[in-house]
């Protein structure tokens, strides 16, 4: 497993990071914790959660993954969403569908339109303190690694009594680094570095390469990226399109139909991108595990992923992302 420095827990964590928002909700407790369990005898130490997640079960069923492992994986929560109330239909219900998506996956789309979303909380000193306390109950451990501010607005992020908040959370042992999480690049750009957050939580795929960021943000910061699979459909679709690009795909020994090309191209985009920090994968079924750590070992360089990235951009000025050294921790055009 290759492993990357994050500065500000002073540990090295796997390069890839188990995404557990669908633990709970569209993956039961028992497949939860059999593909937990497999990512982690395959190396992955690095769990990213939050209570919003599977309507609320993510985390205690991470925690029983993870009360017996505590000192060797890392937890990242967060706080300010909340998960949509479930009637007492939709629980009896849920079972049901989740047996009906592993014979007809096709549907995934349907039911989660079907499904009440979370949402977002103002942000309080308040709720950052009973938050995270609920958060450590479920979870089962009396710290997290990581709490992460989950989509705040520009105004929270600087507000002083969030920034006190968070602080005190540190001070009290509670996490032992703070971030933000899924917000928009025009909140992290306007981070200045005295502010608390040392990790940055963003979504980063070829159609969303938010990883040109501004240089001053991004010295002693790691970067936890998402929202690579979601930009399959939209790539196989271009790919189709664009006699070119399959033919550079090709070329580059992407093999398969326009998916299995596509789902590789965006595994490699974003481990290219993101090679000093974490790239978050949802992967509770064993070939998408097992697919996204071949493609790690196999991972081309950047350089080599950007002819085909520049012409997904339609900025050819933005079309050479930002990518980390994992060795000195520059922030470079590569
Ligand atoms: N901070 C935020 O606001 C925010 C927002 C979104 C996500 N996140 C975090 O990031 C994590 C990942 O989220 P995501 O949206 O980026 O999900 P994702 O990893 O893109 O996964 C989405 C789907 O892709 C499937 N998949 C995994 N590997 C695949 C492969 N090699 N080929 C084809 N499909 C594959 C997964 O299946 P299986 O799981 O069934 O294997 C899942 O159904 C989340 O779980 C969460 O922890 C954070």
């Amino acid at each position: 497993m290759k492993m990357v420095r994050v500065d500000c827990l002073g540990a090295n964590v796997s390069s890839i990071g188990f995404g557990c928002a669908s633990l709970g909700g569209r993956i039961g407790a028992r497949g939860g914790i059999e593909g937990l369990e497999r990512a982690y005898e395959a190396g992955i130490t690095w769990y990213d959660v939050a209570p919003s997640y599977g309507d609320g079960m993510a985390e205690s069923i991470l925690g029983q993954f993870a009360s017996m492992k505590r000192g060797s994986v890392f937890i990242c929560t967060k706080v300010g969403m909340r998960p949509p109330e479930i009637s007492a239909a939709m629980r009896f219900l849920k079972p049901i569908a989740r047996a009906s998506l592993a014979v007809f996956p096709a549907i995934q789309p349907r039911l989660s339109a079907m499904k009440s979303k979370p949402f977002k909380v103002p942000l309080s000193a308040e709720l950052i303190r009973t938050s995270i306390d609920d958060s450590l109950r479920r979870l089962r451990t009396n710290y997290v690694d990581v709490l992460a501010l989950h989509r705040p607005t520009r105004e929270e992020v600087m507000r002083e009594d969030i920034l006190r908040a968070v602080e005190r959370v540190v001070q009290d042992g509670k996490a032992r680094a703070i971030s933000i999480a899924g917000e928009s690049k025009g909140v992290i750009d306007g981070l200045r570095e005295s502010l608390p957050y040392r990790l940055i939580q963003i979504a980063n795929n070829p159609f969303e390469q938010n990883l040109r960021i501004s240089a001053d943000i991004a010295p002693r910061r790691t970067f936890i990226t998402y929202g690579s699979f979601s930009s399959i459909d939209p790539l196989a679709s271009r790919i189709k399109s664009d006699k070119e690009m399959l033919n550079g795909l090709r070329e580059m020994g992407y093999q398969g139909n326009l998916s299995e090309m596509a789902a590789a191209f965006v595994v490699d985009y974003a481990l290219a991108t993101n090679s000093a920090g974490v790239t978050l994968f949802s992967m509770f079924r064993k070939e998408h595990l097992a697919f996204n750590l071949l493609r790690l070992a196999q991972a081309p360089m950047l350089h080599q992923l950007n002819r085909i990235a520049a012409a997904l951009s339609k900025d050819r000025r933005q079309t050479e992302p930002m990518c980390g050294d994992s060795n000195d921790r520059r922030i470079e055009r590569c």
